[in-house]
């Protein structure tokens, strides 16, 4: 499977190489996935988070995984066989759908790695909105993306947002820290 190939059949993915597991560690790396009652991954891709995200949560974490496009979603129900995992071939605005299925109300994490400025403005937007309602008051929300310009959407809806640059990465990428 080439990145490269699947960007060109289908732009949102958004990139067209996967990301550092570096990267991945800045991201939820401060997180204390191990005591999580269930943490959301938008935008998996090949898994290369996925995986690492597996080694650190707990034995009894809840671990949503979404994941759009069919080939990435063949390619992570082949690789990724662990009861903790709900792997989701859906978009992510449809989180709480998914987490009330499980009996869920609130997840403590949400690590997302969706070009932001690919995704239509009303989806953005539900995305975002969504990802609010269904976390923890003191839970976060993290996104990597490769442009500062979602910064203000981003703060309209949460209380605060944190950004930075990361040079763990190739390209080097923005980070988003959003907390509700
Ligand atoms: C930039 S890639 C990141 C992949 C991987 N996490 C990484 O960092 O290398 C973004 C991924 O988000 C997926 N995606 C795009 N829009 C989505 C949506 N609305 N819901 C869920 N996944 C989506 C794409 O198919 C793509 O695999």
């Amino acid at each position: 499977m080439s990145y490269f190939n699947e960007f060109l059949k289908d732009k949102s993915v958004g990139a067209i190489s996967s990301s550092s597991k570096a990267m991945g560690r800045k991201m939820y790396g401060s997180f204390n996935l191990k005591e999580a009652d269930a943490v959301v991954e938008f935008g998996a891709g090949d898994g290369v988070f996925t995986e690492e995200i597996l080694k650190l949560i707990g034995p009894n974490t809840k671990f949503f995984v979404f994941e759009t496009n069919e080939l990435f979603y063949k390619i992570l129900k082949e690789k990724i066989n662990d009861e903790r995992v709900i792997l989701i071939n859906d978009s992510a605005e449809k989180i709480g759908f998914y987490i009330k299925n499980q009996k869920i109300n609130k997840v403590d994490y949400i690590i997302s790695a969706l070009p932001l400025s690919l995704i239509p403005i009303d989806i953005k937007n539900s995305i975002i909105q969504n990802s609010i309602e269904y976390l923890k008051i003191d839970g976060q929300y993290v996104q990597f993306q490769y442009t500062p310009y979602d910064y203000r959407r981003l703060k309209r809806y949460f209380n605060k947002v944190k950004l930075s640059l990361t040079f763990t990465n190739f390209p080097p990428a923005f980070l988003y820290r959003c907390y509700p």
